[in-house]
This record gives structure tokens, C-alpha cells and sequence, in this order.
């Protein structure tokens, strides 16, 4: 990963191979702002004009790049748009850093002049300029496009205190999404349950963390029924690992729970061949729970932590889960499988069991769970179910914070009545009716929640992006929920969201 640091140098003398300008828009015309004006006052009057003959506007998102000749010291200078400077928030920087590396490349050293006041500005255009950096080059034998290698960010304070600490959160998160990305982006032959728990083990954070890992013989004294169902069709056995983060004197004790499909084909309620192209990201959920942890302990949060990952892999055979079959859970209730594409809420039924029984404050599961979520809220925007009221208008406002939009979403008695509407068990596991997927999904999980406060994420949406990269966001996985997580942790550390427990 490109390294991140901030100075105090001035744009126009900074001693890098580009330098990044963000110029926004007024009523006057277009203007460099803060740390850019240097840049514009050494190019002059032709700053503007200059821009103007490019097709520059100032526009969010927007670049144009200009060879600096002898007038400032790099040899590049790249504008980037950050449109009205009274709609700039910390998104709009995130995006900008992201745009401005983005434009240059091959292993060049960047120094970012944006608008930066506060320290969490700085942190802002540390993220936004590192996860745009990120590529996933593994399987690549021939030479990658080559990213760059430093990035510096311009800042007056840049030896206080508070900004040293947000170059390292920028770091720590970016390096944990690109950990969460690595892994979802990983072929699914190369990330078998076991594989995954493998790889988690080997990254122990410095020592920060304790890993535990349950095979399929612990798994089976345990009781897991739901992951053993799920993972039973497949030649490769299911984990269930968990990664815990004890801190001295903690604020408060929170659980995390990840759905960790390491491939999903639907099981014998086969999926059709389009729908399973990119079903290696089913295990986003666990990827993002763990290198959020990591990220946690990295930190040093006072706030007892521990993740569990559910890994499991949906294949069809001989021994496959049926639809009809009856599985019993680990909290002893009985559950009729009626689509055993329906597999995401029976590893985490186990695994939120498992971690509500330690008694934590709060346990927040992350899952790639329903296409339906998709359907209802589009790729970008994780969907937020909770049995408590205040935690379910928090967390979209915590998510806005980190920058991964979420929204709210019921779950209605009726729905809930039909989670227990199974002709023969305690439980059925599928809807009856194609309607209301995410909440019935949501409402099966939290009969395993006992009376724990507890959120459910849902972020079939935003795990993948099958699309073109956009802002600081790269095709493939993109690490969803990982800065969420970090921030809930940091704000509960802060005393920001109200006691929970
Ligand atoms: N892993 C899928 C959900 C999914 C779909 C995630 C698309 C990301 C992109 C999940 O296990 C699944 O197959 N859900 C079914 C549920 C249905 C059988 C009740 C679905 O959404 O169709
Ligand atoms: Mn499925
Ligand atoms: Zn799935």
C-alpha cells in the first residue's frame, strides 16, 4: 500500500513528483482554495484560463492536469474539482484526494492541497486518497499498472498531535478495507473455509488479538446445526472462527458476527449460472467483521471486541442440505430449510447465538444476505435492521460518518409471524411469498438474538462493485462495512452514542 504521511510544506515547493490542487467553484469564477492558492498565484493569470481551455469547471470529481513547466516545483500539477465549497463535506474530500491520485500513476509521489481545517479533514483525504490506490494484483504475472507510492498531505499542523493521529486512523482503516477487499477479491478456490481461517490466524495484529478456531468436529459438540447444514454438501468443512480484542478497563463489550459464504451456488436450490458469477463475495460480511477488529485493536479502542466469522461454502452433492430437511441450532431451536439458497441466516443463526451468550452490550452482524436488499435499496446503500429503535436511526447517521451510506428498514409483526409458521419444526427458514425477503431474513436472525440490542447489516448491495470503480471505490470487493464498524467503536469509546446495555 502507498505510505501516508502529512507536511507542512507549501504546495508550490513541495518536493514531489505532482502535486493535487483543489479548485472550486464560486460565483467569481473558479478558485484555488487554501493550500492551492499558492499553486495558482506562482502559475498566474493563466491559472483559470488555463483550466477553462481544458474542459475544467470545478465540478466534483472532475481533473485536469497541467505540466508544471518551471513555475511550481513539481512537475505535475493536477486540478481537482470540489465543486460549491459550501457543499464540501468530508465525503466530497475523501473523493477528491480520490480523484486527484487517481490521475496520475506509476509508482509517483502525490502531495494532496485541499481544503484541510480540522484533523479529521486530514484523516478524510488520507482514506479517500489510500483506498483509491487500492489494486489487487495477486493473480496478475505481468507487471501491474503501478499505483503511487507516496502520498503527503499539505497541512499547517501537520506535527500536532491530532493530525499524527489521523494519519494513522486514515492507515489503519484504509489498510483493514484493503485487507476486507484482498479477501472478498480472492478466487473461492483460494479461499476455502479452512484456507480463510487460515489466513485470519496468520494476521493476529501484532499480537493485539487472540484467534480461536472451531473445525467441524468443535463445531458438531457445539451444536451448530445451521452451519454444519449449510456447509455439509461441500468437500471443504466449515469454521467458525472467532477474534477477540481485549482492552484494559473497556467502555463497553460489543460482538461482532460475519456471514462468511466462501461460495455461494445456492446449494440444491441451485442458482442460475449469471447470479453465481460473483458469489466469492458471500463471505464479505466475515472479511469485513475481522479486518475491522483488527483495525480496533490496531487502534488501541477502549472497547472489548471479539468477531466471529461463519464459514461455510454452499455446494450441492450427495450430501447436501434438502429443501425439507429439519436442522436443529445451536440455541436448540428446530428450523425447516425450504431453499438452501436461503444459507447466509443459518451460519449466522449459530454464530450470533454463540456471541450473545458472552453477554455483550451490543452485537452488530454484517451480511451479504438478500438479493431482495438490492432490489429495494439499489448497490450502494447497506440496508439497517435492529429490535431496538435508537440503534436503527444511529447507525445510518454513524455509516454517513464514515462515508458508507445505510438506511433503515422494518421488521413488521406479520413478517415475524411468519418465521414461525413452519408446518412441522420451530422455525421456517424461507419466505412463503416472494415479497419482504430482507426483513423475513432479518427476522429468522433475530430469533437468535435473545434480548441482546442488536443491528443486522445487510449489504448484499454494496459488498461487490460489478461495475466500473467510482470515487475512491475499485471494481471488485469493496470492503463494505469495515469503516462503519471502526467508527461505531470509536464513537462508543467517545461516549457519542448513548450507553448501550
Ligand atoms: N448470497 C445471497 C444474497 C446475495 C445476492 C448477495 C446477490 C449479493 C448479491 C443469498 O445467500 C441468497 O442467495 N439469497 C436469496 C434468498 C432467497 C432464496 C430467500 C436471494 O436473495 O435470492
Ligand atoms: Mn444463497
Ligand atoms: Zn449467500
Amino acid at each position: 500500500m502507498a505510505t501516508l504521511t502529512a507536511r507542512s510544506a507549501q504546495a508550490d515547493t513541495v518536493r514531489t513528483d505532482a502535486v493535487v490542487v483543489g479548485v472550486a467553484r464560486s460565483k467569481k469564477g473558479m478558485v484555488a482554495v487554501d493550500a492551492a492558492s499558492e499553486t495558482a498565484k506562482a502559475f498566474g493569470r493563466s491559472f483559470v484560463p488555463t483550466l477553462t481551455s481544458l474542459g475544467f469547471e470545478g465540478k466534483p470529481g472532475q481533473v485536469a492536469k497541467l505540466p508544471s513547466g518551471h513555475v511550481v516545483r513539481t512537475p505535475l500539477t493536477v486540478a481537482v474539482g470540489l465543486g460549491d465549497l459550501a457543499e464540501l463535506d468530508r465525503e466530497g474530500l475523501r473523493r477528491a484526494a480520490a480523484a486527484g491520485v487517481r490521475a496520475v500513476s506509476n509508482g509517483v509521489s502525490v502531495a494532496l492541497a485541499l481544503p484541510v481545517d480540522e484533523a479529521a479533514d486530514v484523516q478524510a483525504v488520507g482514506e479517500g486518497a489510500l483506498l483509491a490506490l487500492y489494486e489487487y494484483d495477486r493473480y496478475r504475472t505481468s507487471e501491474s499498472n503501478g499505483r503511487p507510492g507516496d502520498v503527503v498531505v499539505l497541512c499547517d499542523k501537520a506535527r500536532s498531535k491530532q493530525v499524527k493521529e489521523a494519519v494513522e486512523r486514515a492507515d489503519t482503516v484504509a489498510r483493514a478495507v484493503g485487507l476486507a477487499r484482498d479477501w472478498v477479491n480472492t478466487p473461492p478456490n483460494d479461499l476455502t473455509p479452512e484456507l480463510f481461517a487460515d489466513a485470519i490466524s496468520a494476521h493476529r495484529s501484532k499480537g493485539k488479538v487472540k484467534v480461536n478456531v472451531l473445525d467441524e468436529k468443535d463445531l458438531a459438540k457445539q451444536g451448530c446445526g445451521g452451519i454444519l447444514g449449510v456447509g455439509v454438501g461441500s468437500d471443504h468443512p466449515p469454521r467458525l472462527v472467532s477474534v477477540t480484542y481485549s482492552p484494559r478497563k473497556p467502555k463497553a463489550k460489543i460482538a461482532l458476527v460475519g456471514k462468511g459464504i466462501t461460495f455461494d451456488s445456492g446449494g440444491l436450490s441451485l442458482k442460475p449460472g449469471a447470479a453465481m458469477m460473483t458469489m466469492k463475495c458471500d463471505m464479505s460480511g466475515a472479511a469485513a467483521v475481522v479486518a475491522a477488529t483488527y483495525a480496533i485493536a490496531e487502534l488501541g479502542l477502549p472497547v472489548a471486541v471479539t468477531a466471529y466469522a461463519s464459514l461455510a461454502e454452499n455446494l450441492p452433492s450427495g450430501t447436501a442440505t434438502r429443501p425439507g430437511d429439519v436442522l436443529t441450532m445451536r440455541n436448540g431451536k428446530t428450523v425447516e430449510v425450504l431453499n438452501t439458497d436461503a444459507e447466509g441466516r443459518l451460519v449466522l443463526g449459530d454464530a450470533l447465538d454463540m456471541a450473545v451468550e458472552a453477554e455483550p452490550d451490543l452485537v452488530v452482524d454484517v451480511a451479504t444476505l438478500t438479493g431482495a436488499c438490492r432490489v429495494a435499496l439499489g448497490t450502494r446503500v447497506a440496508g439497517v435492521l435492529s429490535n431496538d429503535d435508537a440503534m436503527r436511526e444511529l447507525m445510518p447517521q454513524v455509516s454517513d460518518r464514515a462515508g458508507e451510506p445505510m438506511w433503515p428498514l422494518p421488521i413488521p409483526e406479520e413478517v415475524t409471524r411468519k418465521v414461525k409458521d413452519s408446518a412441522i419444526a420451530d422455525l421456517r427458514q424461507h419466505n412463503p411469498e416472494p415479497y419482504a425477503g430482507t426483513l423475513f431474513a432479518a427476522a429468522f436472525l433475530r430469533e437468535f438474538v435473545r434480548d441482546t440490542r442488536w443491528v443486522h447489516l445487510d449489504i448484499a448491495g454494496p459488498a461487490f462493485n460489478e461495475g466500473e470503480p467510482f470515487g475512491y471505490t475499485p471494481k471488485g470487493g469493496t470492503g463494505a462495512a469495515v469503516r462503519t464498524l471502526v467508527r461505531l467503536v470509536q464513537e462508543v469509546a467517545e461516549d457519542n452514542l448513548p450507553r448501550t446495555g
